[in-house]
């Protein structure tokens, strides 16, 4: 999703720019510019593909300057589609990330006055919509302008006669630096933390001028408003590699280090979050990709610790659903909190009167500010376009809510969840055991490479797992996959077995596994490889081609332990194939249009 940074202050804006889209590549893009501006000009380079193409020496030295990367939504990825936009005069320059629902009108309105466009996108029409309201005052131009916008959008822009930025926040998140002589903007947190670890969250209707010693900020009555400053604990370190040749990898290995930080402090419970408000009779778990996976996975966790009926949804359908005369109390799951469709279902159900719990990774994302009540899974930074960690720490909350909402209804009993608590602590342990593993996965993973299909396939709640396996695959190794409910095989996906089908086999000692056993043999006998992920048994070692065992663990915890293991298969297949791991192609991290 598109990256902005804009900077002012006292060092060459070029390199500050550049260097901080390179920290927002994580959220995908194809194209990419940069204004700056110098001596009352504009000067502008940009061109479709990647940061390292733009010819920055073109570029004036400068200390005032705004950049951008696309993921394109109204035109094809092109140079004249990227960003930074241009008005008639060349004076105002825009970056803009979102979408402008009536574009196309407030486009025929400007040509009937005579302004000429050079792009296909929505964007474009905000710097010639600023540039007919200037009067000499940007801030108040783009203020007038963006009440004539309607959709989603960060908006930053810059004049050739103004040592100044001015900024408007609309559902497309936008965050200040606030550094010393300098201060800066952008799409996310990374991108300032070259310069700053102090940061004020912009709210929607948020408008915001910044000078290099001064950010003054007005809400969307026009009123000035001061929005705290917060310091992050992100280091520069924790947003880079650390070591690992990809971000992927680096964030799989930080597993147990977040379960550890997502369980810290809540195992009595959360802290601020008073659950005996709300009647939690029945639960709605929506979401979209992984983290629907993850709500997938809550959905056994919840029933089995609470006994509190719950279904699952996809956010981009949940939209669309009938409107039932029932208030379940609903949780929205999103890793950066940005997805556009999770907001849209959050809106929803609050219009529909259900109370709304989101779970996200992102401090004061969009979601926190839709939802009644948050919890936050710690999981720190995630870089790599593909989930792991947040996955992981959205399942280890989903054990503490799960284990919250027991105890509060008296579903579970207290023993019970003394047993739930220990196996929570295990938790890091265990998948230290599986990253020792890596070496065995990665020799696996060699074969795997080869295949144009896997099948993925696990029973009750390693189901979803086996979907996540799937999908992890499909998006980093670009081998189709698909995750199937073990025993639904042998209705139609059964055509496809040959040798050359490999099949992932998820095989738990639970109330599954001696029927897992049977399905294990029926595609044994079809000829499939047969990659067995369990904990070390006779049977399936029988049954298996290969075999990756996971270490003892209570069955209702297994998805965090077998995850972490197809989470390495796919890395080290992707590996094996030399692809793009932390940036997919076509895929982007946070998804914010609908
Ligand atoms: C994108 C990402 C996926 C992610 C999904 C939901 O499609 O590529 O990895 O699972 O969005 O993101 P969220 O931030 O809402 O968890």
């Amino acid at each position: 999703m598109c990256g902005i940074v804009g900077y002012i202050g006292k060092t060459a804006v070029r390199e500050v720019i550049l260097k901080g889209l390179e920290r927002l590549e994580y959220r995908g893009y194809d194209s990419a510019g940069i204004a700056v501006k110098d001596d009352d000009k504009i000067s502008l380079v940009k061109k479709k593909g990647r940061i390292e193409e733009l010819s920055v020496e073109d570029l004036p030295e400068s200390t005032i300057g705004i950049g951008h990367t696309r993921w394109a939504t109204h035109g094809k990825p092109s140079d004249k589609n990227a960003h930074p936009f241009l008005d008639c005069s060349g004076d105002i320059s825009i970056v803009h990330n979102g979408i402008i629902d009536n574009f196309v009108s407030i486009k025929e309105r400007l040509r009937d006055k005579g302004h000429e466009f050079n792009s296909d996108t929505d964007s474009e029409v905000i710097a010639h919509l600023i540039e007919e309201n200037y009067r000499g005052d940007l801030v108040e131009a783009l203020r007038s302008s963006v009440k004539e916008l309607e959709g989603s959008y960060a908006i930053v822009a810059i004049h050739s006669e103004k040592n100044e930025i001015a900024a408007a926040r609309n559902q497309s998140p936008l965050v200040v630096g606030v550094g010393d002589g300098e201060n800066l903007l952008a799409s996310d947190v990374p991108a300032l933390l070259d310069h700053t670890q102090d940061v004020k969250y912009l709210q929607d209707g948020d408008i915001v001028r910044l000078t290099s010693g001064s950010i003054d900020i007005w809400d969307r009555t026009g009123g000035e408003v001061e929005r705290i400053t917060k310091t992050v604990e992100w280091s520069i370190e924790d947003a880079e590699k650390g070591g690992y040749e990809h971000y992927m990898l680096k964030e799989i290995h930080e597993q147990p280090q977040a379960i550890h930080d997502s369980i810290l402090g809540r195992l009595k419970g959360f802290e601020d979050l008073d659950l005996k408000r709300y009647r939690i009779d029945s639960i709605r778990l929506i979401a979209c990709g992984t983290s629907f996976h993850a709500g997938l996975v809550g959905k056994y966790i919840i029933e089995e610790i609470s006994s509190i009926p719950c279904m699952v949804e996809m956010a981009s359908e949940y939209r669309y659903s009938s409107r039932l005369s029932e208030y379940p109390f609903t949780i929205l799951l999103s890793q950066s909190g940005e997805t556009a469709d999770t907001l849209a279902a959050a809106k929803e159900a609050s219009l529909r009167g259900c109370k709304t719990l989101g779970i996200t990774n992102v401090l004061d994302s969009s979601l926190t500010r839709e939802v009644d009540e948050v919890i936050y899974t710690q999981a720190g930074p995630e870089i790599g376009v593909a989930a792991t960690k947040t996955f992981t720490t959205q399942i280890v909350v989903l054990y503490l809510l799960a284990m919250e909402l027991g105890l509060m209804k008296k579903t579970l009993d207290v023993d019970k969840a003394d047993n739930y608590r220990n196996e929570l602590r295990r938790l890091p342990r265990l998948v230290e055991r599986i990253l020792d593993r890596s070496d065995q996965i990665k020799e696996l993973s060699s074969e795997l490479a080869s295949a144009k299909d896997i099948f993925f396939i696990g029973r009750n709640i390693n189901y979803p797992v086996a979907m996540e396996g799937a999908l992890k695959l499909k998006e980093i190794a670009y081998i189709h996959a698909a995750g199937y409910p073990a025993g639904e095989l042998k209705h139609g996906p059964f055509a496809l077995l040959t040798e050359e089908t490999p099949v992932i086999a998820i095989c738990i000692k639970d109330k599954t596994y001696q029927k897992m056993l049977g399905n294990i043999g029926e595609i044994a006998a079809r000829d499939s490889p047969i990659y067995g992920v369990g904990i070390e048994d006779k049977e399936i070692q029988k049954l298996s081609d290969h075999n990756i065992y996971i270490p003892e663990v209570m069955p209702l915890f297994s998805p965090v332990v077998v995850n972490v293991a197809l989470q390495l298969f796919s890395y080290y297949t992707a590996y094996e194939l030399g692809r793009e791991i932390d940036k997919p192609r076509n895929l982007a991290k946070s998804v914010t249009v609908e």
